[in-house]
Order: structure tokens, then sequence, then C-alpha cells
């Protein structure tokens, strides 16, 4: 098994403007300069992609993004292509996040809007493709709900997804890619999965990479954990055999604990 290197990246959601962001990445860099044994990305809105890309040039943090459209341009209002995004400098991009799969899980989203996002492994199969062919690198995101853990499918689901989502690929097109099981349960919500759980379900991941694929890329692709990781549980989750770092939500917004959680990933 090869030594892979750890992975945290901070999905900042609708949350700071490009003002904001750049003030959160000066002090968040400061504090993590000296773990240069990680691989670190930020991942904030298009709007703050400009501004964050110009203070990153000269640091070892790579910038990615929290979601992308199929198509490369065309009459799709409101959309951002993974052409656009490799012109202004993005490394990663987030794709099938439960928020944009439309599986909140959460009671207070009401079922007439889960629609708007409506992400189906479909659309997660075609984004990864224009992803990969602009030379991003894509952070596939999977995760059960409650619901289906309290249903005993969580294993299927997660498979299902991966199969689903990574459809038509080669092994040598997936090397940089990485895999977040992220519980849609855990995520925002403060309940972490339990540490071994998360890393049964990234060793399942593996190994379904591995049936799929091959075993090189298996070994190769970051597998991380996501869904309420905070300073005082990421060293936990960070050091189970199977999980290769994390995708922060919340945390990520608090330089100073975004800090602390990649100085507990090395
Ligand atoms: P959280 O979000 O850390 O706020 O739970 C994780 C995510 O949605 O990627």
């Amino acid at each position: 098994m090869s030594e892979r290197t750890k992975l945290v990246a901070g999905n900042w959601k609708m949350n700071l403007t490009a003002t904001q962001a750049a003030a959160t990445l000066e002090t968040f860099a400061k504090a993590v300069s000296s773990r240069s044994d990680v691989d670190i990305v930020v991942c904030p809105s298009y709007l703050a992609i400009p501004k964050v890309r110009e203070l990153l040039r000269s640091r070892p943090i790579h910038l990615g993004a929290q979601d992308v459209f199929w198509e490369d341009s065309g009459a799709f209002t409101g959309k951002v292509s993974a052409a656009m995004l490799a012109d202004a400098g993005v490394d990663y991009c987030i794709v099938g996040h439960s928020e944009t799969r439309g599986r909140f899980g959460k009671v207070e989203t009401p079922a007439s809007t889960l629609g708007y996002f409506a992400e189906s492994d479909e659309t997660v199969n075609l984004k990864i493709g224009r992803l990969l062919y602009h030379g991003i690198n894509p952070i596939l995101c999977v995760g059960e709900t409650l619901a289906e853990r309290e249903q005993g499918v969580t294993d299927a689901v997660i498979e299902a997804q991966i199969r689903a989502g990574l459809a038509g690929f080669d092994a040598s097109e997936l090397y940089f890619s990485a895999i977040a099981y992220e519980p849609v349960w855990a995520i925002g919500t403060g309940q972490t999965c339990e540490p071994a759980e998360a890393s049964r379900i990234c060793g399942l991941i593996r190994n379904s990479l591995a049936s799929l694929l091959d075993e090189d890329v298996a070994d190769q692709v970051r597998i991380l954990y996501g869904g309420s990781v905070k300073a005082t549980n990421s060293a936990d989750l960070f050091h189970q055999p199977d999980i290769d770092g994390g995708l922060i939500g919340g945390a990520s917004l608090d330089p100073q604990e975004f800090a602390r959680i990649v100085m507990s990933a090395g």
C-alpha cells in the first residue's frame, strides 16, 4: 500500500464575500504555513475565486470550486462551466455534494424546494467528465441519508453512487480524483460519524474502486470523511487506516479552527 498524502479541503458553501474570504485566507494561510506534508484545498464561492486565486499564487494551497455545470458554454443561465473554472485557475471541484443532490435530509428543508438542486448520479457523472477533460480534479461526494442508514442499506447506497458516478471512466483518468464519504445526517448537524464506522465505509469505497477500476487507482485516490469535522475530532478521524483527510464545512469558516484541523492531519 502506498503512503497517501493527506488532503484537507474547506467547503465554504454560500458564505464569505470575496473580501471576507481574503481575510479568512490570510489568517488561515499563516497558521498552516509549517504544515507542508498535507495537501490543502479551499473552495470559496465562485465570486471569491479570482481574489482567492491571487492570494494563493505564492502559497502551497490549492483552489477548489463547489460545483460545476457539465456543458462548456451555451444558454444555461446562471451556470459555470469547467472551462471557466480551469481558466480561473481552479485545481479541484466538489461534485455531488448532498446539498446539490437535493438530499438534504433535514426536516426544515421543504420537499417542494428539493427539485431546485436535483443533482443525480447521471449529472454527477457528466460533471466529472467535463472536469477531467479540463484538468480539474473532482472531489466526488457520496453518502447515505439517515433513513437509508436506518434501513440498513448504507453500503449498497454508497456502492451504487460510486458505480454510477464513475461509470465509463478509465482508471488512468482518475488518479488525482478524491472521494468524500459524507453521511447526509452528519453534515452541519454536529453529529459526527464514529471514526471506526467512517473508516469502514472509506475502506468499502476503496474496495469498490479496486473492483470497478484497478488496484493501483484504488491505492492512490484519497478518500476523505466529511460531516461535522471539528478540531476536537479531526485527529481521531484522520488517523483511521482508511481515511485520507477531510472535507470540512462549517469549521472551515473559522481560520484558526480550520488550521487546527489541517495541523492534525500530519
Ligand atoms: P460540515 O459540512 O463540516 O459543516 O458538516 C461538511 C460538508 O458539507 O462538506
